[in-house]
């Protein structure tokens, strides 16, 4: 898993000799190819035709921000705070030319309620190929890094494998799952490449973006999603500022968090923390009835309340949030 980034080549190979049926294989012929094509069609220039068939890293691509607006509000149930500070941090970061750093997200909340369907989503819209693009990198704690006693090779092999992927394609975007399962030594091997450095090495990371998932400080969110339900208030009248110092200094304070005293924090490298809110009933609802739409389903309500109903709720007294947001809708679906 950690050679060194492909540029796509191989997919464009193989796109341009289905399509012309050319029986050569080096890249020399089918450059011409390109370059014939290219001339035909007149108005497309080389890299524009080649960027149909490969995957091309576009550093100064624009965010669609407008669409990625109305994908979040379409699709992201119950969470106008990640919404409202994911748009405004990636719109800041895209528009920006000469950004100082990397732009680094936090984002932090209770399992099922969206953290990695957004990190996704947000992927989709900078690489259009989303996760499996040659330019996002997803790493999972338990999978990629779970043995303590290799920190060490941990550490060379995330610096090797970023630096690597930045000189590849300046606006990579690297995403690291389970946060709250990582030991903060590994974070700490990419520490130089989230400051304020124009370059460490020769490589300029300023226009890579690291996002971090984590629980941990789910409790906290939950805490005062809590309050406001319990005093009566809307969930949308829960604003950023009621969670953002708690949330960092929680987050900081928590020996789980993969962040802790990794430096990232007191060193103010993390951009923003967003937190996602615990999911209530009527949003486990609508992750269902998603997920017939995606399916291709009719909606029936009787199975939509029928599936909602078995999932379990909390605290005791109440049973307003999803103990596991919407992560089981899709497997109790099948049942139904
Ligand atoms: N807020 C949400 N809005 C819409 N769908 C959601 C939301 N939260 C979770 N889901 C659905 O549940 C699945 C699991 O959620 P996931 O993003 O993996 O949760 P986590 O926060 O633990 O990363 C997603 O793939 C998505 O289909
Ligand atoms: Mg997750």
């Amino acid at each position: 898993m950690w050679r060194a980034a492909r540029l796509g080549r191989g997919v464009a190979l193989g796109l341009l000799l289905t399509v012309h049926a050319v029986a050569a294989f080096e890249p020399m012929t089918v450059g011409i190819a390109i370059g014939a094509a290219s001339a035909l069609t007149g108005y497309l220039s080389y890299k524009d035709l080649y960027c149909r068939f490969a995957e091309c890293c576009r550093e100064e691509q624009r965010l669609n921000a407008s669409a990625l607006k109305l994908e979040l509000e379409k699709k992201l149930f119950g969470q106008h705070l990640a919404t409202e500070v994911i748009l405004k941090a990636l719109t800041g970061f895209k528009n920006n030319k000469n950004p100082k750093k990397p732009l680094t997200l936090s984002l932090h909340g209770w399992a099922g309620t969206g953290k990695n369907f957004v990190s996704q989503i947000v992927a989709e819209n900078l690489h259009s190929k989303g996760l499996k693009s040659n330019f996002v990198h997803l790493f999972v704690s338990t999978l990629h890094f779970p043995h303590e006693q290799q920190i060490k090779l941990y550490q060379d092999q995330l610096q090797g494998w970023i630096r690597g992927n930045v000189s590849a394609c300046a606006s990579s975007v690297f995403i690291f799952d389970e946060m709250d399962k990582l030991h903060p030594g590994v974070i700490d091997a990419i520490k130089p490449f989230l400051d304020y450095y124009e370059q460490v090495d020769g490589v300029s990371y300023r226009k890579a973006i690291f996002i971090f998932l984590s629980n941990a400080g789910g409790d906290l969110i939950t805490k005062i999603a809590l309050d406001f339900w319990r005093a009566g208030r809307k969930r949308e009248d829960i604003q950023l500022k009621d969670l953002e110092p708690v949330l960092s200094v929680g987050v900081f304070n928590n020996k789980h968090s993969g962040l802790w005293h990794s430096g990232l924090i007191d060193r103010n490298l993390i951009d923003y923390f967003i937190p996602f809110l615990p999911l209530e009933y009527r949003h486990v609802k609508m992750c269902i009835r998603a997920e017939m739409r995606a399916r291709g389903s009719v909606i029936d309500e009787d199975i939509v309340t029928r599936v909602a109903e078995e999932m379990t709720f909390f605290p005791k007294s109440e049973k307003i949030y999803s103990d596991k947001g919407c992560k089981t809708v899709q497997s109790r679906l099948d049942f139904h």
